[in-house]
């Protein structure tokens, strides 16, 4: 934290020089003082997370971290907690710029409270297919949205004086087979899709860095694809930061320096290094080449804060005021939510609504879902769930009914809370856990080193609460034995599924035993991991594993009846669904869009017994809702952050309007949705629909509608659509045309609402899709009072890219403006006629 202080000592006054020429002045000098290993040297991590300080030159070590919902900082582990945000989802899902540029500075705050510079997000992947395993983590099916959204984000960060690497470029959309994939994509179906909010967010934001991905793109590895990285990105769009690797994603020496990666993470055992510094002596990466590699890294160091000499980008002195997290994120997450129905104004319950009226239902009720699985985690030192924030709103105990668990692997032992580092020796240490989880990466608690760990023991002791069969778990990949009152249950190896490298963290294999205890009898249990020959993650010292407990429960059939009869004798239902850690999560599509377990049951039964049954949706992706027409209401609350039972409350109970608007179209069945295949063939994914993804794909679709269309939902008003003008911007610039909406708030409540713009094709070009978001606005106003959005539609809005002339052209001639609430209701239109471009 310090380093930024310390060492932003010239801010180019003395010199006259701008704060950015004393940068790049310090970066020349600096490069002037290292030979080719150490200029080499800035090219790699050190260790997990970090770059290499260079005292000589007065270089700082510069620290990156996830991600998107939070900054994680060094370690994976809920001992370093974090503000967990809600998922990028239901950042979109706001529509609302300001907003996201608030959760951004958010970020930077908590990446300086833990020592972090870069903070590795925004994700900007588009929602090809709801299967994407990532889909929580991206922001939409929309280019224009999802760049816009982007650009804040980074803004907000980097107003805070921390780096982004918007991620993974490009057309990493899809988890299955995510290292070696060849995403097979036309150039225009790239430019106008996949790159766009790329290029938006490097020509508004301007990040000071940028994440290759893993996969390959039209045979070509991300990290090497010289064409996208030197000519696209820094070429034509002027990209000036670094570009990073996704970690372990550099794979050939040669092909990545040439293919412009400045970064190979993590280290320190990297393609860069020595081998680096011999190709350059091979002739095979001029010297040249190099240091504009090493240049950009110092320039990064530079704007951080971390290069002496150099002004960092935001002094000390004009660092944002800090931002309330809790508060921010609970705002947040109500803004987000998104009311998809509310039958007879069922929603907002009243506020004096009696506690003892109500049951609240559902596994993640009680156990909120508050973030997508995988890089992007964080743990929150707490989290009020659902039933925490109603309980506290209403004053007074509610009544809670599980009614399914749909979770299908047992969670971490909360007695299992001591961890042994075991060596040759016998214990070089121990460490408490928060529960039977451990998860170490690249460094492991007090002064052991990976060289000396032969294993890990943890355990404690169960006592068994209620009298049955209780279950316990070993979930992790590597050789393991579990042992009860030293008896042992287990003693072998499990292995990964598939060959993800970090499938051993992320979605390892899970055995369960069984123990049949009296009630009140303790059992001592320890589960010990032997530590492999070879680390499974890429020469990475990584220890990560669990052990799970599940007291006895009821018969599935049994908690279902339960819910039923609370239910049928509740003035209100609240019912939770959500997905689960092992459905939505980095490192694997999803299988299907079903609701896990017997949730859909479960609604469909408190609803046929209750009419005032509300659901409430807990997923960072569409899920299917067969019931949707049958239950009162339907809340989408995506994953809501740590805050979510505060923000659920302040919306069910109206304190709040639900803000938000879907920033994806959310399929009725699996079998409509436009892209459903995610598996490559024979290492190939084809990109085949072409254009034609989300709304796009569902315009031309005659027969089958989706349940809910991109850009809908409503708050507790309504509004009326009153008038539209749009005039033509001077000039052939950036802006096409400036767009006026009137709209007025109908209802009797003050509210918000956002307004998007469409621009439809006159039809005779059917490779363009029908129509296409080109603005949106978000307005407010009291109840009856009118409200008027001004929306900038950019020129890009009436442009394809020309493959054949490598250029965008524009289509001229009619174009229909249409203003509406959501992609499939626009009730205003008026034609715009677009000049051929000089
Ligand atoms: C993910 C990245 C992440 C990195 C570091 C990778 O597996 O794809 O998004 O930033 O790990 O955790």
């Amino acid at each position: 934290m310090s380093e930024y202080r310390e060492q932003s000592v010239n801010d180019g006054q003395e010199t006259g020089m701008t704060p950015e020429a004393a940068r790049k002045a310090a970066v020349e000098a600096a490069l002037a003082r290292l030979d080719l290993p150490a200029r080499v040297a800035l090219l790699a991590g050190a260790d997990m997370w970090s770059l290499p300080a260079n005292e000589r030159i007065g270089l700082g070590r510069l620290v990156m971290s996830d991600g998107p919902a939070g900054v994680r900082g060094e370690q994976w582990t809920p001992d370093d907690p974090s503000v967990a945000l809600p998922s990028p989802t239901a950042l979109a899902a706001t529509w609302d710029l300001e907003l996201v540029r608030r959760a951004g500075r958010l970020l930077a705050q908590e990446a300086r409270r833990k020592g972090a510079h870069v903070v590795l997000a925004p994700t900007v992947n588009l929602h090809r297919s709801p299967r994407g395993g990532r889909h929580f983590e991206c922001y939409s099916e929309d280019p224009v949205l999802t760049g816009e959204i982007g650009a804040a984000l980074v803004s907000g960060v980097q107003d805070g004086g921390v780096g982004t690497t918007p991620k993974h470029f490009v057309a990493n959309d899809s988890e299955t087979d995510r290292y070696t994939v060849d995403a097979r994509v036309d150039e225009r179906t790239l430019r106008e899709l996949y790159l766009a909010p790329f290029e938006t967010i490097v020509k508004k934001a301007h990040p000071w860095g940028l994440m290759a991905a893993y996969n390959a793109v039209n045979g070509v590895s991300m990290t090497e694809h010289a064409e996208l990285n030197n000519g696209v990105l820094r070429e034509e769009w002027g990209f000036d930061g670094v570009l990073v690797s996704d970690w372990t994603g550099a794979r050939d020496t040669v092909r990545d320096a040439l293919g412009g990666l400045d970064i190979a993470m993590p280290g320190p055992a990297t393609v860069y290094g020595e081998h680096l510094v011999k190709a350059v002596h091979e002739g095979l990466v001029p010297e040249e080449l190099v240091d504009d590699l090493a240049r950009r890294v110092l320039r990064l160091a530079a704007r951080v804060g971390l290069l002496a000499g150099a002004p960092a980008a935001v002094p000390p002195e004009q660092l944002p005021a800090p931002v309330d997290g809790e508060a921010l994120v609970r705002e947040l997450a109500a803004r987000s939510f998104v009311l998809l129905r509310n039958e007879g104004g069922l929603l907002p319950l009243s506020p004096a609504t009696a506690p003892e009226s109500v049951v609240v239902i559902g596994a993640a009720a009680a156990e909120a879902r508050i973030g997508g699985g995988g890089s992007a985690q964080v743990f929150p030192t707490r989290v009020v769930t659902p039933l925490e924030g109603l309980r506290e709103a209403l004053g007074g105990e509610l009544r809670y009914e599980l009614g399914a668990d749909p979770r299908t692997f047992l969670p971490p032992a909360g007695f299992a809370r001591r961890a042994e580092l075991l060596g040759g020796d016998g214990v070089l240490g121990v460490e408490t856990l928060a529960n039977g989880s451990v998860r170490w990466l690249g460094a492991l608690p007090g002064e052991v080193s990976f060289a000396e760990l032969t294993g890990v023991r943890v355990g404690g002791t169960l006592t068994a609460e209620v009298a049955g069969v209780h279950q316990l778990s070993v979930r992790g990949v590597g050789r393991f034995t579990l042992e009860a009152d030293g008896v042992v249950l287990y003693d072998g190896a499990l292995l990964p599924e598939g060959e993800d490298p970090a499938a051993a963290f992320l979605n390892p294999p899970e055995r369960r035993f069984e123990l049949e205890l009296a009630e009140g009898r303790e059992v001592a249990v320890t589960l010990t991991y032997t530590m492999p020959e070879a680390s499974a993650f890429a020469g990475f010292g990584l220890v990560s594993f669990e052990l799970g407990h599940g007291a006895p429960v009821v018969t599935a059939d049994e908690l279902i009846e339960r819910a039923v009869e609370a239910a049928r004798t509740a003035d209100v239902a609240v019912v939770v669904v959500g997905t689960t850690e092992e459905v939505e999560s980095e490192g694997v599509d999803r299988a299907g869009l079903g609701l896990p377990g017997r949730q859909d049951e479960l609604v469909a039964r408190v609803a046929a017994v209750n009419p005032r049954t509300v659901v409430v949706v807990n997923a960072g992706a569409p899920v299917l809702m067969p019931w949707r027409e049958s239950v009162a209401a339907v809340l989408l609350a995506w994953f809501p952050g740590q805050q979510a039972g505060e923000a659920l409350a302040d919306v069910l109970l109206g304190t709040v309007e639900p803000g938000g608007r879907l920033p994806t179209t959310w399929p009725a069945e699996e079998a409509d949705c436009p892209v459903w295949q995610v598996e490559p063939t024979n290492g190939q994914l084809d990109y085949s629909e072409g254009l034609f993804i989300g709304y796009r794909a569902w315009q031309r679709r005659a027969g089958a509608a989706p349940a809910y269309w991109f850009g809908a939902g409503s708050g507790y008003t309504s509004w009326s659509y009153e008038g539209l003008e749009a005039r033509l911007a001077e000039g052939g610039g950036e802006a096409l045309a400036e767009v006026t909406v009137r709209v007025r708030n109908t209802g009797e409540r003050a509210g918000r609402e956002v307004v998007q713009v469409y621009l439809a094709t006159d039809g005779s070009d059917r490779s363009r899709p029908d129509r296409q978001l080109a603005g949106f606005a978000v307005v407010e106003a009291a109840a009856g009072a009118p409200a008027t959005a001004r929306i900038t539609v950019p020129r890009r809005a009436v442009q394809s890219w020309d493959a054949a002339a490598h250029a965008w052209r524009t289509n001229p001639g009619v174009h229909t403006v249409e203003a509406g609430p959501n992609a499939g209701e626009r009730p205003l239109a008026l034609a715009l006629v677009v000049p051929q471009q000089p």
